[in-house]
């Protein structure tokens, strides 16, 4: 396989998504992506940001809209994933590529840190050890654009293979232990991770498309992203009725921690049974401080058209976001999508809703 695409290679229609990749990320926009392309079709712009990037879902539907995307996460892993799906025009992840990913190099010194670390948290010994091969293999490929997409392929399936599709507890066994389910898709846990690896390098290399204009891929906290915008999407954690915020970091440190390979070993918190990294502070994961969070952001972007996804039943409420939207836009529109759940949440009552300010 020629490892580049032309503009002619795939016929991407204005809001076509449907060769974004399946994900179990959690808030994945994925599936209300024809209701937010409504919602903000006629809005007049040509550069956005995607401000909590995540899976990419949203800053792709941007691209196949035709616009100038930026697409920002403040997760390493995220910003990846951004390069590979979203800044990258062209470039394919080959059959060759995967070879070189896959074969330990005979000329290569191996660490074995996750092998040392993690032996009975996430994945079998076995796996451990492909991983520290793999994780040690991808930086040596030539090309951001392809080490982003084969990063993307290993953060696909190490997902896939996860009870819970989460690295937030230490629970190997639920996969290992000879008992009876209920729940859960073992045959998807225990298929390799070759396999799963293959499936989502195919998957990202039929999601490439070449955009109208340049997209850029960028690592960092929203409110400090370099840039001015005609429109800006924001999609921060969700904290709860309860007061609960979604820790992406604390979620998905391991993918995290294997981008940042050669510092891991520094950045675990030792107390904890899991070996996550170390917390971060975050305003954005406290009711009581996530609102001035919102008002910060509204502030920095507020000559930008802002389009917020949330849930009807996220502190603050939905009123009050929409009175602080409200100091900053003259307009302001909100909309509910009838009835969609998060893949994971249990709560029936909560509704996804889209304000609007201009
Ligand atoms: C609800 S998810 C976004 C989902 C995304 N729209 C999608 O469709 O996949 C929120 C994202 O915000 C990111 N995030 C958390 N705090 C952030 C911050 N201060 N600045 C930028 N991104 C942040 C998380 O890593 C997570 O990926």
């Amino acid at each position: 396989m020629d490892g580049t695409l032309n503009l002619f290679d795939v016929d991407c229609q204005a809001g076509d998504v449907s060769r974004f990749p399946a994900t179990r990320y959690q808030g994945s926009k994925r599936k209300i992506l024809g209701w937010i392309a409504e919602t903000i079709k006629d809005l007049p712009f040509e550069s956005a940001l995607d401000a909590f990037g995540g899976t990419g879902s949203v800053a792709y539907l941007l691209k196949t809209l035709g616009k100038q995307v930026t697409y920002n996460d403040t997760l390493q892993a995220n910003h990846q994933i951004g390069v590979a799906l979203i800044q990258n025009n062209s470039e394919l992840l080959t059959d060759e590529h995967i070879q070189d990913i896959f074969a330990p190099r005979p000329d290569a010194k191996y660490d074995d840190f996750i092998a040392r670390t993690f032996s009975g948290i996430y994945f079998t010994d076995e796996e451990n050890e492909w991983l520290d091969i793999v994780v040690q293999n991808i930086p040596r490929l030539e090309g951001e654009h392809v080490r982003a997409a084969a990063w993307f392929a290993l953060f696909q399936a190490c997902i896939a293979k996860r009870p819970y599709n989460l690295f937030h507890r230490r629970n190997l066994y639920m996969r290992t232990a000879d008992v009876g389910r209920s729940f859960g898709n073992k045959a998807t846990w225990d298929r390799s991770f070759r396999e799963h690896f293959c499936k989502y390098a195919a998957e990202a290399n039929k999601a490439i498309f070449q955009g109208a204009y340049e997209c850029f891929a960028q690592c960092g906290d929203a409110l400090q992203a370099p840039g001015e915008f005609d429109l800006v999407y924001i999609d921060p954690p969700y904290v709860s009725g309860r007061n609960v915020g979604v820790d992406y970091h604390g979620f998905y440190h391991f993918l995290e921690g294997m981008v940042d390979y050669p510092r891991w070993p520094g950045l675990i918190d030792e107390s904890s049974k899991h070996r996550r990294l170390a917390p971060l502070p975050s305003d954005w994961l406290r009711a009581g401080h996530n609102g001035s969070a919102f008002g910060r952001l509204f502030e920095k972007y507020q000559d930008s058209i802002l389009v917020i996804s949330y849930r009807s039943d996220g502190r603050p409420s939905i009123d009050e976001l929409t009175r602080l939207l409200r100091r900053f836009k003259p307009q302001v529109q909100v909309s509910s999508y009838g009835g969609y759940q998060y893949a994971l949440s249990k709560n029936r009552s909560s509704k996804e809703v889209l304000l609007v300010g201009v």
